[in-house]
């Protein structure tokens, strides 16, 4: 991994993987990727190239590879689970048809893949509890439809192109730098927001609803860890369960008012994210991701808790 194309390089994930790439790789050239209305700024503009890099536009990508000769394409480009849900075929061509222009790309050029798949490519027919490597899915979301296809379609180009794809099932990411737009999880991000500005958290997800969650700092790592990890080891590859802690939201509730007693809550459940938030796993089983390229996170959910408190009373207050 040298040269490098984070497409969505602003978003929740993309302006945090972008800079890590950039400054822990030594000699790398990361173009940071983008769309209109979505342009990087700051540090992120300042410390590499630019490029808008539509997913949905084969030619514009096919130039960025041959001009930064790009070896690693990181596809971040996704509408989240709520958001997918109101515009499912927005959110099925730029999950889909992007994809396909990517692995073509990446097919024609040589290029390895990640493009991330989720929690969310679970359904309601997944055990639930220790969700296993390898078990049913049959996710009924368009993001999860969209996430399943993206893990058979980058399997199938690696079986049948020999394209080095790979790739993680992220829990829900937590991060005070950059907010997620639009998914079931972000509940668990803006709670910490209103805590440390003290305002009241109407939280959209009802009381008893386990999901696995992670710290970014954990999922950046995992990203870059996979991608650089040994071939001859992995016998899955898209895509691997990761995962650090899985919570309801009390347990989160309570564990922030032991830094912040006076955080108040107020429950006004959103039925298309409650009906998400039910069909997928409460924790995920990890354990292939352990012994295929020793996977292994740092954070818990106190260690998190203190950092992002500190982290965003720096920013905001
Ligand atoms: N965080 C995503 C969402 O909630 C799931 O991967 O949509």
């Amino acid at each position: 991994m040298k040269n490098v194309l984070v497409i969505g390089s602003t978003g929740q994930i993309g302006s945090e993987l972008t800079m890590k790439i950039r400054r822990e790789i030594p000699g790398s050239t990361v173009v940071a990727g983008y769309i209109p209305g979505a342009e990087p700024k700051g540090i992120l503009l300042e410390s590499g190239p630019a490029e808008l890099a539509d997913v949905r536009n084969a030619p514009q990508l096919a130039a960025i590879v041959d001009k930064y000769r790009i070896d690693t394409i990181y596809n971040l480009a996704a509408l989240l689970s709520a958001v997918a849900e109101k515009k499912p075929l927005l959110a099925w061509d730029i999950q889909m048809n992007g994809l396909l222009n990517i692995l073509e790309v990446a097919r024609e050029k040589n290029c390895a893949v990640f493009t991330p798949s989720s929690i969310g490519s679970f359904g309601p027919e997944t055990p639930h509890v220790g969700t296993p490597q390898d078990t049913i899915q049959r996710p009924r979301s368009m993001y999860g439809v969209t996430k399943v296809a993206t893990e058979l379609l980058s399997d199938y180009y690696f079986h049948k192109y020999g394209v080095d794809t790979r790739s993680v099932r992220f829990p829900g990411l937590i991060s005070n730098v950059t907010l997620p737009g639009g998914g079931t999880t972000d509940y668990a991000v803006e709670v910490y927001y209103s805590a440390v500005k003290g305002e009241e958290f109407v939280c959209p997800i009802a009381p008893g609803t386990y999901m696995d969650m992670m710290y970014m700092p954990d999922a950046l790592g995992a990203a870059v860890h996979l991608m650089e990890a040994d071939p001859a080891r992995l016998v899955h590859r898209n895509s691997f369960n990761i995962a650090s802690m899985s919570f309801e939201p009390e347990t989160l509730f309570a564990k922030i008012r032991e830094y912040i007693p006076s955080l108040k809550v107020r429950y006004e459940v959103d039925p298309i994210r409650q009906a998400i938030a039910n069909s997928w796993p409460d924790s995920m089983d990890d354990s292939c991701a352990r012994a295929e390229w020793d996977w292994k996170p740092t954070y818990d959910l106190d260690s998190m808790t203190v950092d992002m408190i500190e982290c965003l009373r720096k920013k905001l207050v």
